[in-house]
């Protein structure tokens, strides 16, 4: 777990005058999660990921990872204790005119590691991120997913905590992308990682994070988890995740409702309709609000995973629906909800 308390970067101007880039930043991502850190250019993300990993001293505040203050630590001590963090960085800090697997094998042999146990480690490694084919090859000769592939087996070389990542997947294709994420949602459970993703783009992480935290100008606007932030509807990184979920939604041929439902419903409302339609049901955003002290009523947006949209038979849906107390309203196009009227 790391604990990032009231974090505070000031920087000082040529001229004397001090700038500040972060203000009393507080997050903690426990063991086996994903906080994704999100914000437009010049929020100071990067700063943030500097000073997380030490590379820059905080103004303010503390860094502890398994309750261990790092943040006040320096020399030998800080370089020992640094390890529990490991940093991905872009794919161009590979070095050249070594292979994959020596890439891999640096922070070992920096530490002094022996031969027989270094190889050991990365073929371990390799095994990991799943390149184990691909040790003799020099960077050159694998694709922009497969660097990044190493330099997140680098970053897992000395067994971190924390793995940082700023920007690990700009510049890489949607595929690519969607690959290395995979894998980081992988290592995560595989090594009980917190896991600190960095970058300027929502869609980016939205299916991969636990939970988000927007910085702009230097402070988190708003963070939470995911499920929390989607079912707030004052959240506006809620609302984001929603419409970028219902558009994921509309591109894969769901079926889109919105449900309404009191508490005569099931709780496990979405199991039941699973069974009885024998498809997924994928939930995009909820909102449950109380009404006096017992009952609530909710709003549910739901996907329906359709193999083939135009066979779907919308009165069985419907039927299926009312019978456990739901009330929906689609939301596909026109096309659609005309023959849904029929
Ligand atoms: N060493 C420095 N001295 C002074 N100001 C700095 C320094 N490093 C960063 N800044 C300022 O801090 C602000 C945040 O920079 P930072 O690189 O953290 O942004 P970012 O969120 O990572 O942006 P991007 O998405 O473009 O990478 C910027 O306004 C930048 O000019
Ligand atoms: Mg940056």
């Amino acid at each position: 777990m790391i604990e990032i308390k009231n974090l505070s970067k000031s920087y000082v101007r040529p001229d004397g005058s001090s700038v500040s880039v972060l203000k009393d930043i507080s997050l903690t991502v426990p063991d086996r999660s994903i906080t994704a850190v999100v914000g437009p250019s010049g929020a100071g993300k990067s700063t943030l990921s500097k000073c997380i990993s030490l590379l820059e001293r905080p103004s303010e505040g503390s860094i502890l990872v398994n309750g261990k203050d790092l943040s006040n630590l320096s020399g030998e001590n800080l370089r020992k204790e640094r390890r529990a963090i490991g940093t991905i960085f872009q794919s161009s800090a590979l070095l050249h005119r070594k292979t994959a697997a020596q890439n891999i094998a640096l922070p070992l042999e920096y530490l002094g590691v022996v031969k027989s146990d270094i190889d050991r480690r990365v073929k371990e490694l390799l095994e990991a991120v799943s390149l184990s084919d691909r040790g003799n090859y020099y960077p050159s000769q694998l694709s922009g997913g497969q660097q990044q592939r190493v330099g997140i087996a680098r970053a897992l070389a000395l067994h971190p905590q924390v793995l940082l990542s700023d920007e690990a997947t700009s510049g890489l294709d949607p595929q690519s992308t969607q690959t290395i994420l995979r894998l980081l949602r992988k290592l995560r459970d595989e090594f009980d990682l917190s896991i600190i993703l960095i970058t300027h783009e929502m869609d980016v992480v939205r299916n991969i994070a636990d939970s988000i935290a927007a910085i702009r100008d230097g402070v988190i606007v708003e963070q939470g988890r995911v499920q929390d932030l989607v079912s707030n509807p004052n959240s506006q990184i809620g609302r984001q995740l929603i419409s970028l979920k219902v558009a994921d939604a509309f591109n894969n041929r769901h079926l889109v409702a919105e449900l309404t439902y009191g508490d005569n419903v099931p709780s496990d409302w979405s199991q039941i309709l699973s069974r009885q339609l024998n498809v997924n049901v994928h939930l995009l955003g909820a909102n449950i609000e109380q009404i006096g002290e017992k009952s609530f009523y909710g709003r549910a947006l739901v996907g329906f995973e359709f193999l083939d949209l135009n066979h779907v038979d919308i009165l069985v849906i419907s039927k299926a629906l009312q019978l456990i107390g739901l009330h929906a309203e689609f939301k596909n196009d026109t096309d659609f909800n005309r023959r849904v009227a029929v």
